[in-house]
């Protein structure tokens, strides 16, 4: 699957954002390791707190589907910058190890990233097993 393509699926599931608090449209769009994508948009809510993030969108449709192993995720928006993953969906990014994480722009302009450089010193699993206690 071409980096192009990828983004262009972000970009078309923007449409679906449910937006109604901030108008800030976001597509993702999450190549799996088997090579299906799944795509996700970003869903608000009155309770703010309650709104999901596109890429949290995408990567939990893919896991309540039997999916654990990624190798890439793009995100736009109608921004002309690159749109890039906000925090919480950082800290879930890191969860399932996704190599490449492209931030693009409503263009299809893009940068390529990987965890370390988005989310350095990410608390992860290794971090609760018993031993690090002792
Ligand atoms: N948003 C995303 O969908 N992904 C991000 O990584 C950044 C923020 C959404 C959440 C909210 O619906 C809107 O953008 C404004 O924060």
């Amino acid at each position: 699957m071409d980096i192009g393509k990828l983004i262009e699926m972000a970009l078309a599931v923007r449409q679906n954002a449910y937006v109604p608090y901030s108008g800030f449209r976001v597509g993702a769009a999450l190549l799996t390791g088997k090579g299906k994508v799944y795509t996700g948009c970003n869903v608000e809510n009155a309770s703010y707190g309650a709104t999901c993030c596109a890429e949290r969108t995408a990567v939990f449709k893919a896991v309540s589907e039997g999916e654990v192993e990624f190798k890439a995720i793009a995100v736009a928006s109608d921004s002309e910058e690159l749109t890039f993953p906000c925090g919480i969906c950082r800290q879930v990014l890191a969860e399932f190890k996704i190599p490449r994480i492209i931030a693009a722009n409503k263009r299809g302009e893009y940068r390529e990233f990987d965890l370390k450089e988005l989310l350095p010193y990410a608390f992860a699993k290794d971090a609760l097993s018993s031993k690090k206690f002792e």
